[in-house]
C-alpha cells in the first residue's frame, strides 16, 4: 500500500475526535473522505500534512514511516478550503512558491509555474494578485501550487465548498483529470456525498470521528454495512414494523402492485419524486424519470416495493 495509516487517534482537550482509525491508498488512487461536519476530516488531514500531533498511531508513506515529520519535510501538499493564498504575492509566486525550498532556481521554477498555470487554466494570469480574481480561479492557484512541487501526496480539504454550484461542477472534473494525468495519489475531504461518488475511486464513510465503511463508491450505495451508512448515502423507505427497508428507486409503478394512493407530489426537472400511502398507512416515496407520465395527488396508482432486511445492518 502507497500510503498506510494505522490506528490513528487525536484528542482534544480529553475528547476523542479521531478514533483508532486505519485505512490504506493506493498509488494513483482518490480517496475521498466523506462525513458530517465535526467528523473527524479535517483533522485526519491536517495529522497526514504534519499540522497537528496525533496522540496514537503511524503514518507510512511510499515506505517510510512520516509519523514525526515536521510538515516542511513531507512530501505532501495541502489544498484548504479558504484557498489560503498569499495575498501580497503575485499569481505565479504564489504558484512557485514551494519550489524555491527544492532548491529550483527561479528562472527554472517560473517556467514549471506557467506550464502548471496552463493545466489549470490560468494562462496570462499569472502577474495578478489573488484578490484580482475569482474564487474560482483562486482555488485553481491553489490546486497548482499544491501540484508543482510534484508531491507524493495531495490533500485536498473541502476545496470546493466555497464556489458556487456550476463551478463547482466544472473545478471537480477538472481536479479529477490533473489527479489522473499525473497519476498523484490523493485524498479529498467533502460532506457532499454527490461530490463523493462523482469524484471518488474509494469512499472513507466517517461519524464522530470513527470509521463507519470503506468501499468502492458503488458498493457503499448498494450494500451500506451500517445503519448510519445507509441513512446518510441516498433517500431510504423505512418499514420499521417489518424492520426492512427500500430505497426510492426500488419502488416500481406496475399494474400487478399494491394499491396505493398518491399522498405528494415534488416536481425537480429530471424526475418526479411521489410519497404513496398504502392500505394500512405506512408511506412511501419514489422517483420517476420525468415525461414517463405523470400522477396526480389523490390519484389511486399500483406499486411494488423492493424490500431489503434492515436486520443485517450494524447500528
Ligand atoms: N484545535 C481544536 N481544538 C479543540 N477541538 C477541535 C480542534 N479542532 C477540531 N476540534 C474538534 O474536533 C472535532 C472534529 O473536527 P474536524 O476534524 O474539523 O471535523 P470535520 O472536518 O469533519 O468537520 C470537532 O468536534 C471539532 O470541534
Ligand atoms: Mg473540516
Amino acid at each position: 500500500m502507497f500510503l498506510e495509516i494505522s490506528n490513528l487517534t487525536k484528542k482534544y482537550n480529553n475528547k476523542t475526535v479521531v478514533s483508532n482509525v486505519s485505512f490504506g491508498v493506493e498509488e494513483g488512487e482518490l480517496l475521498t473522505i466523506l462525513g458530517p461536519s465535526g467528523c473527524g476530516k479535517t483533522t485526519i488531514l491536517k495529522a497526514l500534512g504534519g499540522f497537528v500531533k496525533s496522540d496514537d498511531g503511524k503514518v507510512i508513506l511510499d515506505g517510510i514511516d512520516i509519523t514525526d515529520f515536521p510538515a516542511e519535510e513531507r512530501p505532501v501538499s495541502t489544498v484548504f478550503q479558504s484557498y489560503g493564498l498569499f495575498p501580497h504575492m503575485s499569481v505565479i509566486d504564489n504558484v512557485i512558491y514551494g519550489l524555491k525550498f527544492i532548491g529550483i532556481k527561479r528562472k527554472e521554477a517560473e517556467k514549471i509555474g506557467i506550464e502548471m498555470l496552463k493545466k489549470v487554466h490560468l494562462q496570462g494570469e499569472e502577474n495578478k494578485r489573488p484578490s484580482q480574481l475569482s474564487g474560482g480561479q483562486q482555488q485553481r492557484v491553489a490546486v497548482a501550487r499544491g501540484l508543482v512541487t510534484r508531491p507524493k501526496l495531495l490533500l485536498l480539504d473541502e476545496p470546493l465548498s466555497n464556489l458556487d454550484a456550476k463551478l463547482r461542477l466544472e473545478l471537480r472534473s477538472e481536479i479529477k483529470a490533473i489527479q489522473r494525468e499525473f497519476n498523484i495519489t490523493t485524498i479529498f475531504v467533502t460532506h457532499d456525498q454527490e461530490e463523493a461518488f462523482s469524484i471518488a475511486d474509494k469512499i472513507m464513510l466517517m461519524n464522530k470521528g470513527e470509521l463507519i465503511q470503506f468501499s468502492r463508491p458503488r458498493e457503499l450505495y448498494e450494500n451500506p454495512t451500517t445503519k448510519f451508512s445507509l441513512d446518510f448515502i441516498g433517500s431510504v423507505n423505512y418499514d420499521e414494523k417489518n424492520s426492512r427497508f427500500s430505497r426510492l428507486e426500488d419502488v416500481y409503478f406496475d399494474d400487478k402492485g399494491e394499491e396505493m394512493e398518491v399522498l405528494d407530489y415534488s416536481f425537480k426537472g429530471q424526475i418526479i419524486e411521489y410519497t404513496l400511502l398504502t392500505s394500512d398507512g405506512t408511506t412511501i416515496r419514489t422517483v420517476s424519470l420525468n415525461r414517463k407520465g405523470e400522477f396526480a395527488v389523490g390519484e389511486k396508482v399500483n406499486a411494488i416495493v423492493n424490500w431489503s432486511p434492515l436486520d443485517k445492518l450494524d447500528k
